[in-house]
């Protein structure tokens, strides 16, 4: 009797389960995006969220969950209900970086499931134009030079901005002071006003303003010169060797979320970043679009623990202390 009754909930709950996904989504979705509105991840959030409601047919939000490099509001995303209707949009320092700095009380792998690789920033070298250098080689000048440390915006410990800043003081030898702000949105308010010194940004959030001239851009830290800002250099040609990174960012869903709905939400993310119109946008901001052979929720899971891999040793020997 027991036995007939334990068989029939388990079959009520896959039944439930698998309606659930056939009828996904049926109410809006929610993006947590971990940094405050306006920045990098907000801007490239908001892009792609607004084209996946016309493949998903339902409103796709997005939140802001700000603090602790991020790792507050990936908790969250990690926290909620495996249904599809929270995800978390997060990025090398939230889904690597962080994993190495914090005790998360959740694990980066094991408790998400990835959905989607999105494209990637190369980081600039920005300062307030206060600073007295025109190129890369007098921006470490004048860095050397100085009784204190520069202040550095970032957008918390563990932040992409912040593990870009720790590879920049490994490579230089110059040590950076660390200003933490919500994102690099706010923080680049305060490099334009002069408040802070520099930043080692993602170049779609730093791009209009070198445009405009508010701030100073020195060198980008890819291979190659980006298309939407050719005339600032690359750090190789700049005279700062092998300072290569590139942030790219990603889509999580809870760990149990159903594959049928994993499958849907990929299928909306794909779509937008093949949509003409978005990708005009985002390669205007200096992105670079994920290559078609990592477009798969497999292909993050395997980029994204390469990326630990990689990022772990260097990040763990910097022994950032967060309070
Ligand atoms: C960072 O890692 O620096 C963040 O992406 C900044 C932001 O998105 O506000």
């Amino acid at each position: 009797m027991m036995r007939k009754l334990v068989l029939g909930v388990l079959a009520v709950l896959a039944f439930g389960g698998a309606a659930a996904a056939q009828n996904y989504p049926s109410r809006p979705i929610t993006i947590i995006v971990p940094f405050s509105a306006g920045g990098p991840s907000d801007v490239m959030a908001r892009i792609l969220a607004e084209r996946m409601k016309t493949t998903l047919g339902e409103t796709v939000q997005i939140e802001n969950v700000t603090g602790a490099g991020g790792s507050i509001g990936v908790g969250r995303a990690v926290r909620s209900a495996p249904d599809g209707y929270t995800i978390s949009f997060g990025h090398l320092g939230t889904h690597v970086a962080n994993g190495a700095i914090y005790k998360l009380g959740y694990d980066l792998v094991t408790d998400l499931e990835p959905v989607a690789l999105l494209p990637s920033n190369t980081m600039i070298v920005v300062s307030k134009n206060a600073v007295p250098a025109k190129s890369l080689g007098e921006l470490l000048a004048w860095l050397k030079a100085r009784p204190e440390p520069a202040a550095a915006g970032t957008a918390g410990a563990g932040s992409g901005s912040h593990i870009a800043g720790l590879y920049f003081e490994n490579i230089t030898g110059i040590k950076l002071q660390y200003v933490p702000y919500r994102g690099t949105g706010p923080a680049m308010n305060d490099l334009v006003a002069g408040q802070i010194d520099l930043i080692v940004d993602q170049l779609s959030n730093s791009i209009n303003q070198v445009r405009a001239g508010t701030i100073r851009g020195y060198a980008v830290t890819d291979t190659k010169r980006s298309e939407s800002a050719s005339d600032i250099p690359t750090a190789d040609e700049a005279g700062l060797p092998g300072f290569h990174m590139t942030l790219w960012s990603g889509l999580w869903a809870p760990k149990g979320t159903p594959k049928e709905i994993v499958t849907k939400l990929n299928a909306a993310a794909v779509e937008a970043l093949n949509d003409p119109a978005v990708r005009k946008q985002l390669e205007n901001l200096g992105l670079q679009m994920t290559p078609k052979d990592k477009l798969s929720p497999e292909a993050l899971g395997e980029w994204q623990k390469a990326e630990i891999a990689k990022w772990w040793p260097m990040i763990k020997a910097a022994n950032v202390k967060v309070d």
